[in-house]
């Protein structure tokens, strides 16, 4: 790897009794598209929320582009380059899919102005624009709270893209979206993104996923990073088959 973008090193964070990020050392490079596996509670959002500073780790520190950064915040993390979508979207649902997007942009331009006086051409042009990249034109004047799921995850994946991060984190992308919509909607954001220089880190829980779109895997299990490396030698890993995928070896 060249100089790598951003650094975890040794993050550590419990609650109470449960070690969710275990001593987490790891670096990626720019344009990496990184898929992060494991069971359920192995840390995974933990090691997310750490990266973009919704939580604060008990030791270690990230280093971005170089340096070193201990007691980050969201918006801090947003203003670095570091950009998150939730496995639960972030949206608002009573207003339109073209109104979230105009919201996006304004934040990235930092106005904090209500919406209404940014629905100038310029402005809804640059809306029109990032949704026709995420194939969400057609929608654009639906509600949020009519959309499919599959649909309001890419949304919410659009609006982190509007940012124009250098890091992007996604947790669980495709999770709630019918198993007809998830490589669509993969193909969709991973069209996009391969467009752009991005870092990009995606939870997945469907290998089928990981295995057609992660260049580089990642597996926790209880806080730790149990393997790292080319996706195909990580699902071939025999502790990540046992203890991430639950296939007994031999079987
Ligand atoms: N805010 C929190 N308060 C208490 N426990 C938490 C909190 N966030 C995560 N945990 C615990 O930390 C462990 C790791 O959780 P998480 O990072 O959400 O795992 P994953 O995303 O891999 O399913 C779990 O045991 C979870 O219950
Ligand atoms: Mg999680």
């Amino acid at each position: 790897m060249s100089e790598p973008i951003l650094e975890a090193v040794g993050l550590r964070k419990r609650f109470g009794a449960v070690v969710a990020c275990d001593d987490i050392s790891v670096a990626f490079g720019a344009g990496e598209l990184v898929g992060v596996v494991g069971p359920n509670g192995a840390g995974k959002t933990t090691f997310v929320n750490v990266v973009t500073g919704y939580v604060t780790p008990d030791a270690g520190h990230i280093r971005y582009r170089g340096r070193e950064h201990d007691a980050l915040t969201p918006r801090g993390a947003v203003a670095l380059g570091i950009a998150r979508s939730f496995q639960h979207p972030q949206l608002y649902a009573s207003l339109s899919v073209l109104e979230n997007a105009l919201i996006a942009l304004a934040v990235k331009r930092k106005e904090h102005a209500s919406w209404q006086p940014l629905k100038r051409k310029w402005a809804l042009d640059e809306g029109h624009a990032l949704l026709e990249r995420f194939a969400l034109d057609e929608v654009a004047n639906t509600e949020v709270s009519q959309l499919p799921e599959g649909r309001r995850k890419v949304l919410d994946i659009a609006l982190s893209f509007a940012l124009e991060p250098s890091v992007l984190l996604l947790d669980e992308p495709t999770s709630g979206v019918s198993a007809r919509e998830k490589f669509a909607l993969m193909d969709t954001v991973t069209g996009v993104l391969a467009q752009t220089e991005m870092t990009v880190l995606f939870i997945e829980h469907d290998m089928e996923i990981v295995e057609r779109y992660a260049h580089r895997v990642l597996a926790f299990v209880e806080g730790r990073i149990i393997a790292d490396g080319r996706s195909a030698d990580v699902l071939a890993d025999a502790r990540v088959r046992e203890l991430v995928l639950g296939i007994a070896e031999g079987a």
